[in-house]
């Protein structure tokens, strides 16, 4: 059964702007979901979610089971509720928080020890779904296998057998209804690859597609045509989630291309060390020029800190260590990439998205 229904509004190109209906609601796209990896955006809570107008927050399988344990989000009424959140949520399957832990792989699933305690763990294509349907997110994802850039092609040829055999294993598995369940595809920066990967996923005939293993070592001169390789295989009447991107230039690219969804942590790691996203590109608040500076962090932005802090007096927070300096730059840089991709959906509607294309990429490219 699929929950997620996807219909495009508009399109300019390849690039479209739609609508996906989840069984909890639905969500306009092209959309930046923020990441809540552990139950939190960090420095930030459910109220703010609110006031950034954030559709789906994200949050993470391997932390959420470690810590509290699936069981406890499931005793809340799951991860929405835990968080007092009542948007959508999406849960990522953990394989790419694992495979980070230089874990033991092998084709059943994969062994690790915790970053939290040392204890050895294993992960399974089933135990990822089983523990995402306790976490209740309205959107899971499978667990894949996420090979970093450069990798040999034999690497990245088991990492695509791996990831569609367990895509298999994680769809016969799901039983819930009400939420759905993205596959994912893999393949390096082969464009050979990349279609195969998309093919054999759409073949399996997911609710949705995650596109991973991009931003992980590439340039993005060698990103794109993987990515379109792949786009080009999967059905234009589902959702199309490009996992872990979220730089300017690349979401743009990427939306050109047809890429619906994104999630990345850039946005509020940058936040919390003083880097501000503007569109005059990226903006170091500590710096000392802006010492006595009265402008907001970006003159052109409509969020709730440029409408009320200067950058004097952040840069001040920041030299005094006021855990107050990332909330607010962690806010905007959130606020700032909502819009950047609402003002991507309002040009594609509008038959301008060519035009934001070019400045964006004059920016950030
Ligand atoms: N987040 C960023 N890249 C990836 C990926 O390749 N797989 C998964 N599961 N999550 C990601
Ligand atoms: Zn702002």
């Amino acid at each position: 059964m699929h929950v997620v229904e996807f219909e495009t509004t508009a399109s300019d190109g390849t690039a479209r702007a739609g609508t996906a209906t989840t069984a909890n609601g639905s969500y306009t796209t092209p959309l930046f979901m923020p990441v809540g990896t552990r139950g939190a955006i960090k420095y930030l809570s459910a109220d703010d979610y609110d006031a950034l107008g954030a559709q789906i927050v994200l949050g993470n399988t391997y932390h959420l089971m470690m810590r509290p344990g699936a069981d406890t989000v499931a005793h809340f009424g799951g991860l929405a509720k835990f968080a007092g959140w009542s948007g959508l949520t999406l849960t990522d399957s953990g394989g790419f928080q694992v495979f980070s832990l230089e874990p033991d792989v092998d084709d059943e699933g994969v062994t690790f020890a915790s970053t939290y305690d040392g204890t050895k763990h294993r992960f399974t294509p089933e135990k990822a779904v089983e523990t995402q349907q306790l976490l209740g997110a309205d959107i899971q994802m499978v667990l894949d296998v996420c090979p970093p850039l450069p990798s040999p092609p034999e690497v990245i040829r088991l990492a695509l057998e791996r990831t569609n055999a367990w895509a298999k294993r994680a769809r016969d598995h799901h039983t819930r209804p009400d939420q759905a369940l993205f596959g994912i595809v893999q393949g390096g920066v082969s464009e050979v690859m990349r279609a195969e990967s998309a093919e054999r996923t759409a073949a399996l005939e997911f609710d949705g597609y995650g596109i991973g293993g991009l931003s992980v070592g590439e340039t993005r001169d060698e990103m794109i045509p993987a990515l379109a390789a792949a786009i080009e295989h999967l059905p234009t009447n589902r959702p199309r989630y490009l996992m872990g991107v979220g730089d300017p230039a690349s979401i743009v690219e990427a939306v050109n291309l047809g890429v619906d969804q994104f999630d990345c942590v850039m946005q509020t790691r940058l936040g919390r060390h003083g880097t501000a996203l503007t569109s005059e590109g990226r903006v170091n608040l500590k710096r000392q020029e802006f010492a006595l500076s009265d402008e907001p962090i970006d003159v052109s932005c409509t969020c709730s800190v440029c409408a009320r802090h200067s950058r004097g007096y952040i840069r001040h927070l920041f030299k005094v260590g006021e855990p107050t300096a990332s909330r607010l730059v962690s806010l905007h840089n959130v606020a700032w990439t909502l819009r950047l991709l609402e003002q991507m959906r309002a040009a594609i509607i509008d038959g301008t998205f060519q035009d934001l294309r070019r400045d964006v990429l004059a920016v950030w490219g």
